[in-house]
């Protein structure tokens, strides 16, 4: 069936737009009174849940930083090892496996070339069992996974994800919780995990108001040629997925630093043609990301700071730009914070005149190596 546009310029936009309802969709039936129903990753997942002592992440693109994310989370509630890798690297590996450790693959489409084939060489490795994460419940990924939770973002039309990548980051908060819940998290910090989740739908929502400020901030950066990304901790990969964003549709040259790397060399390439765009969420790092952001004012580097508003005071300069969002829990701020992101990209994009659903020399689906 065709999707309609609607009154959207882009289906890029329409889908940005759609991410409070497809949230609530990928949440749907799956939290009941303050809990995570069991069985939502499919049979026997709470026995093979209970038994698992290390994870192995396996991605591209978009899936691939949602991934990163993971690590954090399920590190942090479940206190399990996480590895993630991008999947033609890891499908050309002799990778060493621990005892009891869970394949998880994530991807859209489940039809991604890497992405099948580390599956099915992993398969051969001794993994507890294969975990995939994705959009469409008819794809190889799925029918070849023992175990699945299926994103539900609907059909995804853009080329670059925007819905489908922040409903993999819930479903994967929904993982790390569930694995937490096996393994010994703390009954409150669980309660407490849930209770985010649950306002994710609005917390996405009061993100996309933040549109008008980002579409005049946007004229600021259709002449540039580079972009700097930084953030700290689970923000390092929403930096990654931001400057994704703005490579592939707008042509533009944008990389993402963990804010500590800043010394080990970006710092060079900082000046007063450079916007550096910093994401600071209400967390653990904020100071020593503010230092970065000062090690940024010294070198003349143009900032542009998402902040928390409960902790953006005296964070930017006056000629500096500020964009605040709504106060949001801990866990759920990654994902909160990818939708300025999102739409500085497509802005941008909408600006230079590129084709924002269609971008030149990229693939939806990637389905050949
Ligand atoms: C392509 C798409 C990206 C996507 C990546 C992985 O590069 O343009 O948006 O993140 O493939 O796709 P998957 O379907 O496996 O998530």
């Amino acid at each position: 069936d065709a999707v309609e546009r609607g009154e959207y310029r882009h289906y890029m936009l329409k889908e940005i737009h759609e991410q409070p309802v497809a949230v609530a969709d990928t949440l749907e039936g799956r939290l009941l009174d303050g809990q995570i129903l069991t069985g939502i990753f499919g049979p026997q997942a709470v026995q093979l849940l209970k038994q698992t002592e290390a994870v192995q992440f396996v991605a591209c693109g978009s899936s691939y930083h949602a991934s990163m994310v993971a690590k954090y989370w399920i590190e942090a509630l479940a206190r399990i090892p996480v590895s993630v890798e991008i999947a033609s690297e890891y499908r050309y590996r002799d990778p060493v496996v621990p005892k009891n450790t869970l394949l998880v693959t994530v991807s859209q489409s489940g039809e991604t070339a890497d992405t099948l084939a580390a599956l099915r060489m992993a398969k051969s490795l001794g993994y507890l069992a294969e975990l995939a994460i994705c959009n469409v419940p008819e794809s190889s990924l799925v029918r070849e996974s023992a175990l699945c939770l299926m994103t539900r973002a609907g059909p995804e039309i853009g080329v670059a994800s925007t819905k489908a990548f922040v409903t993999q980051l819930t479903a994967l908060l929904l993982l790390a919780l569930e694995l937490g819940r096996q393994h010994g998290l703390d009954a409150t910090r669980y309660r407490d995990g849930v209770t985010q989740l649950e306002h994710l739908p609005q917390a996405v929502a009061d993100a996309l108001k933040l549109d008008p400020e980002i579409r005049v901030l946007a004229e600021r950066f259709a002449s540039k040629h580079h972009a700097l990304f930084l953030g700290r901790g689970r923000q390092f990969p929403i930096a990654m997925e931001g400057a994704l964003k703005l490579k592939e549709i707008s042509y533009i040259h944008a990389e993402a630093y963990p804010a500590g790397e800043l010394k080990h060399g970006p710092l060079a390439l900082v000046d007063e043609d450079m916007p550096v765009i910093a994401v600071a969420p209400n967390d653990h790092l904020l100071e020593k990301l503010k230092s970065n952001i000062e090690e940024v004012r010294a070198r003349g580097g143009q900032l542009i700071v998402f902040a928390d508003k409960s902790v953006s005071r005296g964070i930017t300069h006056p000629q500096e730009t500020l964009l605040e969002l709504e106060p949001c829990g801990e866990l759920i701020a990654p994902i909160v914070f990818t939708i300025p992101l999102q739409l500085l990209s497509y802005h941008v994009a909408v600006l230079k005149g590129t084709d924002v659903d269609q971008p030149r020399n990229l693939a939806k689906s990637v389905t050949v190596e």
